[in-house]
This record gives C-alpha cells, structure tokens and sequence, in this order.
C-alpha cells in the first residue's frame, strides 16, 4: 500500500493505474478508522481494480473550532487497518496542499444542504461539498464510495456531481452497527457508560417510527412520541426526528408510496449523534 502527500503524487500514480486500464475506486474520509469505514474499503475493493482511500480533516466542515480541534488524529493505527483491509494508496494532504494561500472558491448545493444537518451546522455541507469535488478531481476514480450513516452528505454528493458533470459514479453503503444497534461512529468514544447505553435509544426510536409509519399511524404523532422517548432516556436535545424523502428530502407528512427515510439528530452530553433509517409505507 502506497502513502502520498502530495496531489502531484497522487496523480503520478492514478494516471498509471489508468493507462493500465485498472479502474479505480475511492473512499474518502477524515480518519480515526473504524469498521464502518473499513465496511466501505471492502465495498469498493469489491466494484474495482484499485483502492484509494483519503484522509483529510477539512477544516472548513467544522463549524465549531472546538470540535475540529479535538478530533481523534490516529494515522498509524489508520494506515494499519487500511493495510490489512487492502487499499491500494492512501492520500494524506496537509491543509496547505489542500487549501495554499489565495484559494478562495467554494461549491453550494442548495436544496438537498439546507435542511436536517444543514440547518443546524451553517456552512457545513458547502465545506463538504467543496473538499468532495477537489478530491473527486484530484484522483478521478471511477467509484466513489460513501456510507449511508450520513445519509444527508450522500444525497448532497449525488446532487452535485450529477449538476457539475463529474465523471464518477456514487455508490451508498450501509450503516455499520454496534451489536445493541448503535451506528458506529468515532464520536462514541467520547460517550461515558451511561451515555452509551442511552444512546441505543435513537436505533430503537427509529424502528418504532418505521413500524408505526408502515402501519398507517400518524407520522408527526409517532415522531412526537419518539422525541419524548429520546428525551426520557437521558439525550439533552432532538435536533430532529422526521421522515424525509429519500431522494429530494422533501419533509414527509403523509404516507406516500415514494422511498421516505427517517432521520435523527440528538444531543447527550457533549456529543451529537445522528442516525437514519429507511422505512417503507
Ligand atoms: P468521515 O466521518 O470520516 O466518514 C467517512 C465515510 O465513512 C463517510 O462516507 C461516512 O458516511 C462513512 N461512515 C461513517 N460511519 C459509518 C458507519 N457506521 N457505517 C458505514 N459508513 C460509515 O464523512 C466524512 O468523513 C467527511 O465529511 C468527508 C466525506 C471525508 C469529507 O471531508
């Protein structure tokens, strides 16, 4: 497994995969691995011939200092699991290489951004938006894989590279899980016990809003309930909990025959945990 830093480096090696005709697909992601990301090396090692995997905590995603400040930087133990899981390269900018001095440019993708997390976490998804196109232009993969944990970020790239013509096909994952049904996330570290063991409650409140929905039962009053429940088992705040298009994320009020998901964002302690689900009517 080879290690670049620079996008000269990269595209030295990527322009020799493709004139050997390999197809090349790409993980993006901002490190402190786990198996949720590792789900998707092997995902995208399974739709083609190289694997390449990023590692870049873009600063301009981060809407509070303090949350970029603190996030978990482990690339030893990263570029082991990326070893054994079988990429093929790993490209690890610095933010200089990434953004050097003048860079002034950004991408918007309105619409799909601006609700759920895009609501809360101003500026957040154009820093997504505007990273995910350099990256996808710096290694011109034929697949970019993304996990559906974050669910909102998928629909966002789909968006844009559909609207910019990027070359690239965007491939969905799914969520990795806990064995008591906790998405897996970096942040769940930052849990103490009882935290954790509340924090089962979003999987649980998701399935029970998708069962009420598929049942015909008032959406907004299983919502509601489902709020109290996240409330009652000790998170401080719902951010949201509502069923969304799965597509446009319209919200979602009446049962339809259209795909609909269930999204979640709640507060225990100083963490933030989101989650989704799909559900059917
Ligand atoms: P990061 O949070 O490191 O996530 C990288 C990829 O792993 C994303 O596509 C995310 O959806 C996926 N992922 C995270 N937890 C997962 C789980 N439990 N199961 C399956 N997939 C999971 O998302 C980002 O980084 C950044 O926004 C990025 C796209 C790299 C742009 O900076």
């Amino acid at each position: 497994m080879e290690i670049v830093r620079t996008v000269k480096d990269l595209r030295a090696k990527t322009r020799q995969w493709r004139n050997e005709n390999q197809s090349i697909s790409f993980v993006p992601t901002m490190g402190a691995l786990h198996k949720g990301h590792i789900s998707l090396v092997h995902n995208a090692k399974s739709i083609a011939d190289k694997v390449v995997v990023s590692i870049f905590i873009n600063p301009t995603q981060f809407n509070e200092k303090n949350d970029f400040s603190c996030y978990p930087k482990e690339e030893k133990k990263d570029i082991e699991m990326l070893e054994k899981a079988g990429a093929n390269l790993v490209f690890i900018p610095t933010a200089d290489e990434m953004y050097p001095k003048g860079f002034s440019s950004s991408v918007t993708v309105s619409g799909v951004s601006d609700c759920l997390c895009g609501g809360s976490r101003a500026g957040h998804f154009e820093g997504v938006a505007t990273v995910v196109t350099k990256l996808l232009l710096q290694v011109l993969p034929d697949v970019a894989v993304f996990g559906e944990k974050d669910y909102q970020q998928l629909q966002v790239i789909k968006r844009l590279v559909q609207d910019l013509d990027v070359p690239v096909k965007i491939v969905g994952s799914p969520t990795m899980r806990e064995k008591d049904g906790l998405a897996m996330s970096s942040r769940n570290a930052r849990l103490n016990e009882k935290q954790r063991h509340a924090a089962t409650n979003i999987y649980a409140v998701l399935n029970s809003i998708a069962i009420d929905a598929s049942n015909g039962l008032d959406i907004e009053k299983a919502c509601e309930h489902g709020k109290k429940a996240l409330i009652d088992s000790g998170f401080s705040y719902v951010d949201y909990l509502e069923i969304r298009d799965a597509e446009t994320l319209e919200i979602r009020k009446k049962t339809i025959d259209k795909q609909a998901r269930i999204f979640c964002a709640a507060q225990i302690g100083s963490v933030r945990l989101i989650d989704n689900i799909a559900v059917s009517f």
